[in-house]
């Protein structure tokens, strides 16, 4: 029977070949990864030509990559051979979607499993999520290429490579930079600038020492390490690990390249062979780099280009005229030309008006070389004055960077204004879902969900960026919902441009009446508690569905706060719910939302709680202090000070008058209506 003797021959070379594969697990190399079977998920896949895209440049998403067999860490092998040494070489890209604006890097890893699915992206990489971060149970290795400036991880610099054991707190980090022994010294690299790199790690285990080394592709492996750091990973590592990638995106995204990689658990990892690695796609177009455009052009297309350009350039000069001035130039990455936010917003078209609050108005447009949908902020700011000092806050503005803050993109002048682009939200401001008659209404578990988000960028601002951000307008026309209706918070900071001269009395109080905390009338000055204050207002905004102030109703309702209070105090506090929601919240949560809103809204900033806390009843991590009946308000563990107890004296008989008439008293309760 040749035909099954010819079948036998080529099943017995195939397990030959099986074999020597599985003998070479621990080690390989991909210059490129065409047809390579690796085990991908989340937003990662292989291009055509051979290049992993962990990520793209859509917005929160993680995309991981590994290689599916795991590699054996012999560790029971004997004394004379401890934990065995391995190294790996890679070529990596970093492709932000804007200049200098990025998602939050990618990391090398070495994992006892490949489900990272509860992992969530943003600055925890992919990796690990707010409960099991710095878990010792974990056993994962990570090397860092981060691109964000994460002060919660206590992240250097916004450019480093960082060793992290278990935890997105490095053991060691450095800023990206190799060493050149042609020119004897460090030469500083940027992750971000988009060019291709090369990462090497590689532990010696004899040694425990774990080195890390950067350099841009074409270079040679340079001879002194970044990083050289003493780690006994036998105490972290199980016997049979992943290795692979993550990588994730925040509130702006990059693309996430591999353009190769090599792995070894027995000697030195190969060089990978740069000429055989696939190309990184074409550049986006910036108008930084007009170089890449004129190579791909003939040249006389260029000609021709720049001619048109020219001609509508001068014929549109003052249309497009911007204030630029000498000082300025230090802040060119975070500016945006005029002329794109024209294009972008089709001429602030009336059409494209997403709407008019306080500061001016806000358009919706697509930048004209990235098709990124974003908003555009006008203000009519006349003053010169104070503008080098908040053009210099605007940058640091744009540093924050939070998944329920609206990411600020960049600025714009021009002679009288002053345009801030940010981060389009497609589902608009919260309060055109709570106060229009739009159904369905947004229901309670998304209201739950967006206070816990509100709180938790406010804690962000208040207490875990580099320095107290207040944000002095908290109210549901600020908060914006995203696509899935997350909640967002907008404006922050913007309050400050009244403090940089544009208003000569600069006493004048921010904010909006109905959410002022009754102590800026007399001091006149915001603090985090007048953001507290703001933030209960808000709370119980959510919970009734209706506005803080209401000039049309009796004197008694005008202020929601007092008209809460009122209801609170008869027991009723039940009867305020929202009658849009028809009943359908928990009643738990409900509570807790219009209690804890109160107690935001004491009239003593002492009484208020800090974010932190506000966080901690939301979560659910602690419980409420009971709140006592009638006059003895929230005395129950918050120690009353002079103020408290004066302010629950004054009140002495208030159970008389639920019965006359639940809302008879004309008196103020809460002092906020002014
Ligand atoms: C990213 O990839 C996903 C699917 O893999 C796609 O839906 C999305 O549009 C892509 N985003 C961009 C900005 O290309
Ligand atoms: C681990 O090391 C021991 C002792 O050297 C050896 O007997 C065993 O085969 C090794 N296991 C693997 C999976 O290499
Ligand atoms: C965090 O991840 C761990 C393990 O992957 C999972 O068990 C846990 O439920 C996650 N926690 C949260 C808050 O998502
Ligand atoms: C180069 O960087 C390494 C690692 O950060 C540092 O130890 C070394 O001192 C630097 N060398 C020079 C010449 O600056
Ligand atoms: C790590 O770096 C040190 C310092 O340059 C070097 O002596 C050592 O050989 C390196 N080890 C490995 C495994 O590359
Ligand atoms: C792994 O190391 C061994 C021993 O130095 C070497 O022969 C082999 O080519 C290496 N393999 C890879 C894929 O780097
Ligand atoms: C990005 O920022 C760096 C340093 O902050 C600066 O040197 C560089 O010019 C910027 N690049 C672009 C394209 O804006």
């Amino acid at each position: 029977m040749g035909a099954s003797s010819r079948a036998f021959f080529l099943l017995t070379i195939l397990s030959l070949i099986h074999v020597s594969l599985a003998q070479d697990q621990n080690q390989f190399i991909y210059n490129g990864f065409q047809g390579a079977n690796l085990h991908l998920d989340g937003a990662a896949k292989i291009l055509p030509s051979g290049l992993l895209e962990l990520t793209n440049t859509s917005k929160q998403i993680k995309g991981h990559a590994f290689y599916q067999i795991p590699i054996s860490f012999n560790r029971s092998s004997s004394i004379s051979i401890p934990f065995p040494s391995f190294s790996t070489n890679l070529a990596f890209a970093i492709v932000p979607e804007l200049p200098n604006l990025s998602g939050h890097g990618l990391a090398f890893i070495i994992s006892p499993t490949m489900d990272f699915s509860q992992a969530v992206g943003g600055q925890y990489l992919g990796l690990f999520n707010i409960s099991n971060n710095g878990l010792p149970t974990n056993h994962v290795l990570a090397i860092e290429l981060d691109t964000i400036l994460n002060p919660e991880f206590a992240d250097i610099n916004n450019n480093h490579v960082g060793i992290d054991v278990n935890s997105l707190k490095s053991v060691d980090s450095a800023p990206v930079s190799y060493f050149s022994s042609e020119e004897g010294k460090n030469i500083s690299l940027r992750l971000l600038n988009g060019d291709p790199m090369q990462l090497w790690v590689d532990y010696d285990a004899p040694r425990e020492v774990l080195n890390v080394t950067v350099a841009p592709l074409r270079r040679l492996k340079p001879n002194r390490p970044l990083l050289s750091t003493p780690v006994d990973l036998s105490q972290f590592l199980l016997e049979n690990m992943y290795v692979g990638f993550s990588s994730a995106t925040g509130p702006v995204a990059s693309d996430h390249y591999v353009l190769g990689w090599s792995f070894n658990s027995s000697g030195p990892a190969q060089n990978l062979e740069i000429s055989k690695l696939p190309p990184l796609p074409p550049k986006r177009k910036t108008s930084q780099k007009p170089s890449n455009v004129i190579i791909i052009l003939p040249i006389a297309a260029i000609v021709f280009l720049i001619m048109v350009i020219g001609a509508v350039y001068f014929v549109r000069r003052k249309k497009y005229a911007e204030v630029r001035e000498e000082w300025e130039t230090e802040y060119d990455p975070q500016r945006f030309s005029y002329k794109d936010l024209y294009i972008a917003t089709k001429g602030f078209k009336e059409k494209e008006l997403l709407g008019a609050g306080g500061f001016g108005k806000v358009y919706k447009g697509t930048l004209p070389a990235s098709d990124v949908q974003i908003a555009v902020k006008r203000i009519s700011h006349d003053s010169h004055q104070g503008m080098k000092e908040f053009v210099a806050e605007i940058a640091s503005m744009r540093r924050l960077r939070h998944r329920n803050l609206v990411q600020l993109l960049g600025y714009c002048r021009r002679k009288g204004e002053l345009l801030l682009v940010y981060d389009y939200m497609p589902n608009g401001s919260l309060d055109k879902f709570l106060f229009s008659n739009r159904t369905p209404t947004l229901s309670w578990f998304h209201r739950f969900r967006v206070l816990k988000d509100v709180a938790s960028a406010l804690l962000y601002l208040h207490e875990e960026w580099e320095q107290v951000v207040l944000h002095r307008d908290v109210k549901s026309s600020n908060v914006l919902l995203d696509a899935d209706l997350s909640g967002r918070l907008g404006d922050f900071g913007l309050a400050r441009l009244y403090d940089h001269g544009t208003n000569p009395q600069t006493t004048r109080v921010v904010g909006t009446v109905g959410y002022l905390a009754p102590e800026l009338s007399k001091t006149g000055r915001a603090t985090t508690d007048t953001d507290v204050f703001a933030f209960g207002v808000f709370m119980l905004e959510m919970a009734c569905g209706r506005r803080p102030m209401d000039l049309q109703g009796l004197p008694e309702e005008v202020s929601m706060v007092d008209w809460v209070m009122g209801y609170w105090r008869c027991g009723a506090i039940l009867d305020v719910i929202d009658p849009k929601l028809e009943g359908t919240y928990l009643v738990e949560e409900m509570e807790l939302v219009l209690k804890l809103g109160l107690l935001c809204a004491h009239p003593m900033p002492a009484m208020r709680p800090k974010m932190r806390q506000v966080m901690q009843y939301l979560d659910g991590h602690v419980s409420l202090p009971e709140i006592q009946d009638g006059g003895t308000v929230f005395t129950s563990t918050f120690a009353p000070s002079n103020g408290a107890s004066d302010f629950v004296m004054s009140f002495p008989s208030l159970s008389g008058k639920c019965s006359a008439n639940l809302l008879s008293s004309n008196e103020s309760i809460f002092h906020t209506g002014r």
